[in-house]
């Protein structure tokens, strides 16, 4: 019984199998490196349980190449890569690492509206280039997130009220915001009324909002949820933040209206075509983008890949249904 790790794992997942005395080989031992598509067949062959990133697409083809594959353990809590209805199908359970990343990505998220408001990235370009010659009243105006010096509470709005979305309304809270929510989870307008957070149909929170933070799982249902008309629903200086999946946002109408001022800032940490951006979106001064580190704390990975090393060892030790 053996467990495939498609690309390398931090240190703590990997040992956390060595002390379930379960044998492991790493498919792509180089980082950085996407592992080749017959290495990762070949590797779900010869293996019985398989341990994924992201980066990698586990679909029919993968789940079939090995009749005795027990599961297939994710380390993300995002299962868009993985083709879930087929592992149900097939009888092969699939892990994921819910919870642990929360906090991390909530973070982030407000880290990205922090950016995107103040003009951070493009500031701190501007300070690497050797451009600051003279502090002037007009230098990189941003929007406040705050009541600010008009006092007006500002909206946020948030897509997806699942634990992540839901810890960026309590970051919301120290800003003195008002927080709106949209979503398709059954539970979740409950829990927004539990945290006083007024449930919306998407077209009217963006109406509404200043701040939008994606935080929803992407389906078939969430595709392109955001395109053309949804940006032109949006305040002129609204900032929109993408920390769930990059194609929740058609891309290249969000180029479209950043450009055209049809709202205001963008801060992305994930993208459609991951690794690759949309033409002209990393050009515009108006754009904070990151490499998809949503989740990226020390303690934050080691935790995932342990709970991703102990799924792996849970189905192994479970015959296949
Ligand atoms: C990261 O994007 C994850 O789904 O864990």
């Amino acid at each position: 019984m053996s467990v495939f790790i498609t690309r390398r794992i931090p240190a703590a997942g990997e040992a956390r199998l060595r002390e379930a005395g379960v044998e492991f080989e790493v498919g792509q031992p180089i980082d950085d490196t996407p592992v080749p598509r017959e290495v990762l067949l070949a590797g779900v062959r010869d293996h019985d349980v398989v341990l994924s990133l992201l980066t990698e697409r586990i679909d029919r083809e993968v789940l079939t190449a090995n009749p005795r594959l027990r599961g297939v353990s994710n380390m993300a809590v995002g299962l868009d890569n993985v083709d879930c209805a087929a592992a149900e199908e097939l009888g092969i359970p699939v892990g994921n690492t819910p919870g642990v990343l929360t906090d991390a990505t909530a973070d982030l998220a407000w880290a990205l509206l922090m950016a995107a408001s103040r003009h951070v990235a493009a500031g701190h370009r501007f300070m690497l280039e050797g451009r600051f010659e003279l502090w002037g009243p007009e230098m990189f105006c941003g929007v406040d997130v705050g009541p600010g010096v008009d006092g007006r509470r500002k909206t946020l709005g948030i897509v997806g009220y699942g634990r992540i979305g839901r810890a960026c309304a309590r970051r919301a809270r120290g800003f003195d915001m008002d927080v709106v929510a949209c979503g398709r989870s059954l539970d979740a307008p409950a829990a927004a009324r539990e945290d006083g957070v007024h449930w919306l149909a998407l077209p009217d929170l963006l109406e509404r909002a200043d701040f939008v933070s994606l935080h929803c799982p992407l389906n078939d249902a969430t595709h392109h949820l955001l395109g053309a008309a949804e940006f032109a629903r949006m305040k002129s200086q609204a900032v929109l933040v993408n920390t769930a999946r990059g194609p929740v946002v058609d891309e290249a109408a969000l180029v479209t209206a950043l450009r055209a001022g049809e709202i205001g800032a963008a801060g992305l940490d994930v993208f459609e075509r991951e690794p690759v951006t949309a033409p002209g979106l990393l050009e515009l001064d108006n754009v904070v983008a990151l490499p998809h580190i949503g989740s990226a704390t020390r303690a934050t990975r080691d935790r995932m890949a342990v709970m991703a090393a102990d799924n792996a060892v849970r189905f192994l030790a479970q015959p296949r249904g």
